[in-house]
């Protein structure tokens, strides 16, 4: 088996699309997950785009250790000098410069000449390799450029010191049969590339992203760039499940492997849901909720038999337990850490005490903890200390009535208490909070309201999310009771907006 490195970009491509941003502790919890789960490459921002970006790369960098961890730079001295600064404190540091290579791109984009992208990658790659031993070049728009033209560039950054050259599907438009082919022509006509490792960078606007990587891999690709869930601009980037089991499952047929612990995939893939607010459609392949689930009879009863009659994976190959064991209002303090850890959740002392507290007053509501519920409490993101809590609420509402919420929130020990009446119990609880905190202009432009589990008393989970100014923040809040679940949510996508706007994350393009 040819071992692939995988190079995750969740934190770059995946994060710059709408509705995904994350703050910075998100991107250094999904960092830590992406070393866990181990991938060979973190991409973790574009540090001369913002300050944000900067700081999460230079954070990713100073606590994230066994993988190299990577910072994109456009073909630009100052962005270079962005990323070799960000990435100071990095063990295994690269900088990954990228200019496009297409033709529409040249005339309409970037207004250059051929020579002149030839002339810009020697001198820029030269000048990224006198800054770090490791430089990735990325010819953007790879797969719609002249062919030789390709070759021509991606010569040059060979020759200026780049050691992988990345071959980007950037408008998800090539086919598997000819993304093979484009990676054996690059093999064949640029002198000296096995001294380089070939990488593919594949987009799903034709759903083929995946299938494009795993071509790109057996035609001698030596590295597969791909997001968690396949989050990304427009349809997404190549999904790292997909890529990642299907070279499991058809190793055989592929020839190919990876360095992932594919158990930590379910939890990677539910904690970049969580702080994106978002969720797997069902059918979703690997890390949808019915990707296991048969509800045909003949279906049925071929698996009570044996699970490998319509399974070509088991739910344990990616983490999913099976036991089916629930915890309820007996269950102590130890049941409650061990059962979390099976799930792959290891929090430190104090982040268990408080998520305890969360599970004894689930447990107060609801007769049967599933798994499910515990993944949900176990990816609540806890925010700062000095921020508003919600103490009680009362609301009022019928058909023949106006909507009226009082509700009471603290902050620093202090309560806050008003009143507000409104179209809906949620939108008079929101003028309500409104009314208290004031907070900066924003427009709520997505409410989304799910159950975890099922049954009458089943935790639901609401997520909102924020557009203000400078960005968009996403908030989420879990109760049984639907009303507190949306007060909920919008009190922690209000926090976030304010600890922003504090200056933690100013210059933030996405917060
Ligand atoms: O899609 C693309 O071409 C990219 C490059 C910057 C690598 O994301
Ligand atoms: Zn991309």
């Amino acid at each position: 088996m040819r071992k692939v490195l995988i190079f995750d970009t969740t934190l770059r491509d995946g994060e710059q699309s709408p509705g995904c941003s994350m703050n910075l502790r998100e991107k250094l919890e999904v960092a830590r997950q992406l070393e866990a789960l181990g991938v060979d490459v973190i991409e973790a921002g574009f540090a001369a785009s913002s300050g944000g970006d900067a700081e999460a790369v230079a954070a990713v960098a100073a606590a994230v250790k066994r993988p190299v961890i990577c910072s994109l730079a456009r073909c630009v001295r100052s962005d270079i000098d962005a990323a070799a600064k960000a990435l100071s404190a990095a063990a295994r540091p690269r900088i990954h410069v990228f200019i496009a290579t297409s033709d529409i791109h040249l005339q309409y984009k970037l207004k250059m000449s051929r020579r002149q992208v030839i002339e810009a990658v020697r001198d820029c790659v030269s000048y990224a390799k006198s800054l770090c031993g490791d430089v990735q070049f990325s010819a953007e728009d790879a797969t719609r450029s002249d062919r030789d033209f390709l070759c021509l560039v991606l010569s040059a950054a060979l020759e200026a010191g780049a050691t992988t050259l990345n071959i980007p599907d950037t408008v998800g438009y090539s086919t598997p049969a000819e993304t093979a082919a484009l990676v054996g022509y690059v093999r064949e006509h640029v002198p000296g590339i096995e001294n380089a490792v070939i990488a593919a960078h594949c987009h799903n606007d034709l759903g083929l992203a995946a299938a494009n990587s795993l071509a790109a891999a057996v035609a001698g690709a030596g590295q597969i760039e791909c997001t968690v869930n396949g989050i990304g601009e427009r349809a997404g980037n190549a999904a790292l499940e997909e890529i990642v089991m299907a070279l499991k499952v058809r190793g055989d047929a592929l020839g190919i492997c990876t360095g992932v612990d594919t158990t930590r995939i379910y939890k990677t893939s539910r904690l970049v849901y969580a702080v994106t607010g978002s969720r797997a459609p069902k059918n979703k392949p690997i890390v949808g909720d019915n990707a296991f689930v048969h509800e045909a009879g003949i279906h049925q009863h071929g698996v009570m038999n044996d699970r490998r009659t319509y399974e070509i994976m088991r739910p344990e190959d990616i983490g999913i337990s099976t036991d089916g064991m629930t915890l309820g209002k007996h269950s102590g303090r130890h049941a409650f850490e061990s059962r979390l850890a099976e799930l792959g959740y290891t929090p430190g002392k104090e982040e268990l005490d408080a998520l305890f507290e969360k599970f004894k007053e689930l447990a107060d509501r609801k007769k049967n903890i599933t798994d499910r519920d515990l993944e949900a409490i176990a990816s609540e993101r806890f925010d700062r200390a000095d921020i508003f809590t919600l103490d009680r609420f009362t609301v009022q509402a019928g058909n023949r009535s106006t909507p009226t919420c009082v509700i009471r929130l603290v902050k620093n020990g202090v309560r806050y208490e008003d009143v507000a009446i409104g179209d809906g119990p949620v939108d008079a609880a929101y003028k309500a909070v409104d009314r208290i905190i004031s907070p900066p202009a924003h427009e709520l432009y997505d409410y989304s309201i799910h159950s975890i589990s099922g049954g009458k008393d089943a935790l639901g989970e609401v997520t909102v999310k924020l557009r203000m100014k400078n960005g968009t923040v996403t908030g989420r809040g879990l109760s049984t009771d639907v009303i507190e679940a949306s007060i909920l949510a919008y009190l922690n996508a209000v926090n976030r907006m304010l600890e922003a706007s504090d200056g933690e994350n100013e210059q933030n393009r996405d917060i």
